[in-house]
């Protein structure tokens, strides 16, 4: 067995944890929405056609913001298309995604499923084929209070209240050259900047999120978020990171190591907004909104298969990756990133949330279960909440492919406001299970109330609608008295959620 050690100190902090780290996305893609949250006709289906056992899942999951409507999809989108009378609603050819949009769902409808399902909306303008003006637009018709025409448009459709959208994204990845409307870096800075300054002068209270790079992978990446920085710095409040991981070639401790390349990416990016601050002499800070982010690979052969046989049609069965053990625990590895990182990343979403590349599975007409890597995210969501603390971790190291000196024992901790302790663990080690000393120095005396662990002896195990029960959570039996000090064994390749109260 391996020992690691972790000093807590409720006096080491990072920082205060936005509720908001713990956001999702549904995108127009695939079957997220149509086949996904939304299927009049399925036995389960409510008064409005949407999934009430999908609700369900995504209300136990926790998920306290929900990005819309893309991604990809909205840099062709006319929101204009999405209110209104449905029967009137225009269908589209999304070029986004091959497929045909027929917005059935829109605005109101989203707006509804989200209020349902505990959801704040982050909504995403395309500034891709549009600009600044229609961003305005659809910023007046969904929080101007009325007697505007946008506003009042929104009134005539049913809804008085504004909708109160207060984080808003300035289009997505627009640096791609997948993107409808690619730009450069210069050209979006300057859309942004125009965009994000009628947005605000409509409703002052907004937060909007600037593209960064689509990835680190880009070319152009570091330069593009410096370039467009320098355009749009004083009118935009956070920059966007996308980040998806794969294991294409089976290796499992390079894939699990992925989180050296996300700490990097956030330091870079948070380091070129503190460079652009301080070339403009700004007291403002920008901080990061890691709006799409979770393993995506899976799915890649089959979706152009799909794209050769069913182009155009709706709702294609599009980024179904289906994912195994050794997801989830990469998954952990990358919750516990943006939880130590809680001081600069202030808004991350999962993406996605249902049947595109997502926790949430459903068969159309049939179950909804939970894959691999709901677990993880909904520990992280419910226990993560409250200050983040600085973990002081002694571990052992290995090498991989791409990395030197990976801690096999990955950690976060968080102090929620009720002085209850979460820690969070990754054991990366592939066969053996290390002995985990916890220092819990300025405590007092801590009770363990609970130790949840996430662990299959098969990385390629899986859950799907007939076991969905495959990878599952277990509580491990603790002992309750500890004191300062408690010593925990932490499986290899497992994720652990370790829990302490004030005795
Ligand atoms: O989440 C799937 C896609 O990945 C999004 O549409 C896009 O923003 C990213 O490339």
């Amino acid at each position: 067995m391996k020992n690691a050690k972790i000093i807590l100190d409720q006096d080491y902090r990072i920082g205060l944890i936005d509720k908001r780290l713990f956001g999702s996305f549904i995108e127009h893609l695939g079957r997220a929405v149509y086949g996904g949250i939304y299927e009049p006709g399925h036995p389960l289906a409510d008064e409005l056609g949407f999934r009430t056992d999908v609700m369900d899942a995504v209300r136990r999951l926790g998920v306290p913001l929900v990005r819309y409507p893309g991604g990809n999809f909205v840099s062709g989108f006319h929101w204009e298309d999405s209110v209104g009378p449905v029967e009137k609603r225009p269908k589209r050819l999304d070029l986004a995604w091959f497929t045909t949009e027929t917005n059935e769902v829109g605005l109101h409808e989203f707006a509804s499923w989200a209020e349902k399902a505990g959801c704040e909306l982050m909504y995403a303008v395309n500034l891709g084929t549009r600009g600044p003006e229609q961003a305005r637009d659809i910023v007046e018709y969904a929080n101007h209070p009325g007697n505007s025409k946008f506003s009042d448009m929104r009134i005539a459709n049913g809804r008085k209240d504004p909708l109160g959208i207060k984080l808003w994204c300035l289009g997505n990845e627009m640096d791609g050259p997948w993107q409808m409307g690619q730009k450069t870096a210069y050209e979006y800075g300057r859309v942004a900047n125009e965009a994000a300054k009628m947005m605000k002068w409509v409703d002052p209270t907004i937060e909007l999120v600037a593209c960064g790079s689509s990835g680190t992978g880009m070319p152009t990446f570091g330069d593009w978020e410096l370039q467009m920085l320098n355009e749009c710095y004083d009118n935009i409040d956070y920059v966007s990171l996308h980040r998806y991981y794969g294991n294409p070639t089976g290796d499992t401790a390079g894939f699990l190591a992925r989180t050296m390349d996300m700490d990097d990416f956030i330091r870079s990016v948070s380091s070129i907004c503190d460079a652009v601050k301080g070339k403009k002499h700004s007291k403002k800070q920008v901080n990061l909104s890691f709006d799409e982010w979770n393993v995506w690979y899976h799915s890649n052969e089959q979706d152009q298969e799909v794209w050769k046989c069913e182009k155009w049609d709706r709702a294609l069965p599009l980024l179904e990756d289906v994912y195994n053990f050794e997801d989830a625990l990469l998954v952990g590895s990358m919750l516990i990133t943006l939880l130590r990182n809680a001081d600069r990343v202030k808004v991350a979403c999962l993406a996605q949330l249902v049947n595109v590349i997502a926790p949430i599975m459903t068969r159309n007409g049939g179950g909804c279960w939970a894959q691999t890597i709901y677990f993880p995210f909904m520990h992280a969501s419910k226990y993560g909440r409250g200050t983040s603390l600085r973990a002081i971790v002694s571990s052992p190291v290995y090498d991989c492919s791409d990395y030197e000196g990976v801690p096999t024992v990955d950690a976060a901790a968080t102090l929620a406001d009720d002085g209850s302790l979460s820690v969070f663990c990754v054991n990366r080690d592939l066969s053996e299970p290390c002995l985990l000393d916890l220092d819990l120095r300025s405590f007092g005396r801590l009770k363990m109330t609970e130790h949840l662990l996430l662990h299959h002896d098969d990385v390629k195990a899986v859950n799907t609608e007939e076991q969905p029960d495959t990878v599952v959570p277990v509580s491990v039996p603790v002992t309750p008295a500890v004191g300062e000090r408690a010593q925990i064994v932490l499986p290899a390749l497992s994720w652990n959620v370790l829990r302490f109260t004030k005795e």
